[in-house]
């Protein structure tokens, strides 16, 4: 018998608490953004924007990590390839609370591609695997243990080859991460802004399911061009959850509604909805943060909705006033109540 102890193995992540999750979204899914998706959808698991190891080691971590206890359960999403570094700020990321800790291999961005991390880890599965069991060895070693997981693509620029992605998750998996965010499409390191980077390379789910059905023991979750709730739901049938990001940013009440259709509970007016982060909006204010902070993490509420232009309008302008505070909200919110006054009487 070897007296040499097992390489830690992450927490895993309870099925249900993986079905529904909001992308890490940089410049969208800060603290506010994520205060705002809870409230929508109580039983989604939210990500913080990307925040690099160095950062979190070296930088002003309240601004960096800072989060409201109300945002559980909430993943830490770095990014870097040092392995050591990695582990040094996961480590610092369970501490300060986080969920889980996950590393970003999905990033297509220039700078990012300089700095040798995000997508183009795709072809360093031998990498990313040092990386994951540093992180998983450094979390085994905080107060509270905390999974660690891998958002990923399909693969970089011209691989389309099964086998291949299925060989970068084996080797990270048996670096001890069980859980992969999967978003559904190659990052072209070439020619592509990160915008179009979400929107050229063609989505291919059946990857995804057939990871799912291939490896039945790892935790599979689908992201990328995910629209409607039709859409996320048909996900559930061959994966663990189904992430969504722009859908969910720029439509936040689809959040609302999956979180009653998956998991029970009754269906809140948005307005209902929003006046419930007036304690939170005004404590921040208190605090001297600006409205505008905030509020344009809401414009999207009434999207597609009577008075939702109007809504936006409002919030928009109005939020980069001197003094703005929730009586604005409340203006907006009016004016969309007003729309919603049943007609006097049909002609
Ligand atoms: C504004 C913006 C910022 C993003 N930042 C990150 C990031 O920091 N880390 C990451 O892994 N993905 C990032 N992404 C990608 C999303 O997490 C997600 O994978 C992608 O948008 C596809 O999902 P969707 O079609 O549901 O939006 C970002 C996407 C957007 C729109």
């Amino acid at each position: 018998m070897s007296l040499a102890s097992p390489a830690p193995v992450a927490p895993s992540i309870d099925p249900a608490a993986l079905r529904l999750s909001v992308a890490p979204m940089m410049d969208w899914t800060d603290s506010h953004c994520r205060v705002f998706h809870r409230l929508l959808a109580p039983h989604a698991r939210l990500y913080s924007e990307m925040v690099h190891a160095n950062a979190v080691i070296h930088g002003d971590r309240e601004r960096l990590l800072g989060m409201d206890p109300v945002e559980h359960p909430v993943a830490l999403q770095l990014g870097g390839s040092e392995p050591a570094l990695l582990a040094q700020a996961a480590r610092i990321g369970a501490d300060w609370g986080y969920d889980e800790i996950n590393l970003n291999c999905g990033c297509p961005s220039d700078r990012v591609q300089a700095g040798r991390f995000g997508a183009c880890l795709m072809r360093e599965p031998g990498l990313v695997a040092d990386s994951v069991a540093a992180m998983v060895a450094a979390s085994a070693t905080a107060a509270r243990p905390v999974p660690v997981t891998v958002k990923c693509r399909l693969g970089v620029d011209d691989d389309h080859d099964y086998d291949r992605f299925r060989a970068f998750v084996d080797t990270v998996a048996e670096a001890g991460c069980g859980i992969f965010i999967v978003h559904a499409r190659n990052a072209w390191l070439q020619g592509l802004s990160p915008k179009e980077n979400r929107e050229v390379p063609p989505l291919r789910y059946d990857w995804a399911y057939r990871l799912k059905r291939e490896r039945p023991d790892l935790q599979v979750v689908v992201n990328g061009g995910i629209a409607d709730a039709e859409e996320a739901t048909a996900h559930l049938a061959h994966a663990d959850g189904a992430m969504l990001g722009r859908a969910a940013y720029h439509t936040p009440y689809l959040l609302h509604r999956l979180d009653v259709a998956w998991f029970g509970g009754q269906l809140q007016p948005r307005a209902e909805l929003l006046r419930a982060m007036r304690p939170y909006v005004e404590a921040q204010l208190a605090r001297g943060v600006f409205l505008k902070h905030i509020s344009r993490h809401l414009l999207g509420l009434f999207a597609n909705e009577r008075g939702g232009r109007a809504f936006r309008q409002v919030l928009s302008e109005g939020a980069h006033k001197p003094g703005a505070g929730w009586a604005l909200v409340e203006e907006a919110i009016a004016i969309t109540e007003s729309f919603a006054q049943p007609a006097v009487q049909d002609a």
